[in-house]
């Protein structure tokens, strides 16, 4: 299939957006809107290329991380700014090429696809919206064709009441643009080169009827948040499709590369972040889950999972935080922080519980073996291995390893003086 190339603008500067950051690095569920259009251009072509110059180390740089065989163009912004002169450079491989705005989250392949059924010179896309405001208007002529496209900042009071606006997706004949690029001009408000004129230089113009919600375009971060809105639901969606059970989904927040399986609950407030694969579990109110597995267990409320942790037949209950650990068969039920650890079946981990894994230069582990009751208000002092069967008192601070079937205690005899509150005090 693949015989067609793409080109993505980055280019702009995406004043809109004030902030530091580029516009298209800015992210929805996880990952960078120029991330999210450049997965889905590679399922429908071996040709993409995006347009940058603003920041375009920066972005190079970010999106050198995911993919190695897109090809970067930069654009002659000094002399040909805007989205006409963002495509100029392009040396398209294929007869035809898709452009996009690296502004759009929301657009998938499969709707790219629609665009290949017509043969035109150009085809556009076009969706009827309540508040315009910011979109190029379309105009239609006396023949419901497509006469001309009206920048927002060029469109007079009844050219700016039209409805019908362009969504900014378009497929070309690579011919046509080569010959029709030259023709365009500044001669505009913003004083750059539209791609939106080209639709004047030729009748062969299809226009399709898109989706506002799947083309939106993001220009500012109140529109960032719209488009978080709508990928949340459409990632909710496909797992509450799947069986997975959700509490209040508007509180939750899910990644877009978490994975689910089986009957999974999820609590109001959840959080699913990079990385999170979950099968067979409930996780509880207000809890973070963060790159790490979790299996056949029931986490929170209010616990947090951090990176690189394994949790199997486990129970985590509330303010536990876990980073980087591997617990099977183990029951963390209130108030502790396990980092670093390795723990294994039937082990019980006391309230208070803490593994000291950082001496302020490196971290360490603490490997605690199975059927181990650790009291409340524990210190385990890494590196340290307590084998399997042992009992640790309440309170107690473990800087030793500790041998299979003992019971470690520290704690110093407990001092009664009698009357020392009135000594202290005097008496009332
Ligand atoms: C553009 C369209 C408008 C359409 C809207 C749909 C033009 C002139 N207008 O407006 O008709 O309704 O999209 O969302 O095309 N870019 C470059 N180089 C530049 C300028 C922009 O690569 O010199 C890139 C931007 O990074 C962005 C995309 O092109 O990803 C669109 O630019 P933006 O400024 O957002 O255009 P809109 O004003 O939204
Ligand atoms: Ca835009």
């Amino acid at each position: 299939m693949k015989n067609i190339s793409v080109a993505i603008m980055a280019a702009g500067l995406g004043t809109r957006m004030k902030s530091s950051i580029p516009k298209v690095l800015h992210t929805i569920s996880g990952f960078e809107m120029l991330y999210l259009i450049i997965k889905e251009a590679k399922l429908i072509s071996d040709d993409v290329h995006v347009i940058i110059y603003h920041q375009a180390e920066l972005i190079k740089e970010k999106m050198s991380h995911y993919f190695d065989d897109i090809h970067f163009i930069l654009q002659d912004h000094q002399n040909f700014p805007g989205t006409g002169g963002a495509i100029r450079g392009i040396n398209a491989k294929h007869e035809r090429l898709l452009v996009l705005n690296g502004d759009m989250p929301l657009l998938q392949a499969k709707v790219m696809y629609n665009f290949m059924h017509y043969d035109a010179d150009i085809v556009m896309s076009a969706f009827t919206c309540k508040e315009p405001f910011g979109y190029g208007r379309v105009i239609m002529d006396e023949n419901h064709t497509v006469a001309k496209i009206v920048e927002e900042k060029d469109a007079d009071e009844e050219e700016k009441k039209v409805t019908s606006v362009n969504a900014g997706v378009y497929l070309f004949k690579t011919s046509f643009l080569a010959d029709n690029l030259p023709k365009l001009t500044n001669n505009n408000a913003q004083k750059e080169y539209y791609i939106t004129d080209l639709v004047s230089l030729t009748s062969n113009v299809k226009a399709i009827s898109v989706s506002e919600e799947t083309f939106m375009g993001v220009n500012s971060k109140y529109h960032l948040s719209i488009a978080e809105n709508l990928m949340q639901d459409r990632i909710k969606k496909t797992f509450m499709e799947k069986g997975v059970l959700m509490r209040l989904p508007q509180t939750i927040y899910i990644e877009s590369d978490v994975e689910m399986e089986g009957e999974c609950i999820l609590e109001n407030g959840v959080s699913l972040l990079k990385g999170a694969k979950i099968s067979h579990s409930h996780i509880k109110t207000n809890s973070i889950i963060e790159k790490s597995i979790i299996k056949d267990s029931s986490i929170g409320p209010m616990a947090r999972i951090r990176p690189d942790s394994v949790i199997e037949n486990s129970h985590i209950g509330n303010f536990v935080e876990v980073k980087k650990s591997t617990l099977n068969g183990v029951k963390a039920g209130h108030l502790s922080y396990l980092g670093d650890t390795l723990i294994d079946e039937g082990t019980n981990i006391g309230c208070g519980t803490i593994t000291c894994n950082y001496d302020g230069k490196g971290k360490y582990k603490t490997i605690i073996g199975k059927n181990v009751f650790v009291g409340s208000d524990t210190q385990l002092v890494a590196p340290v291995t307590i084998e399997d069967d042992v009992i640790i008192a309440s309170g107690t601070t473990v800087t030793k390893n500790i041998p299979k079937g003992s019971l470690a205690i520290n704690r110093e005899p407990l001092k009664i003086i009698p009357d020392f509150f009135y000594k202290f005090f005097g008496k009332k």
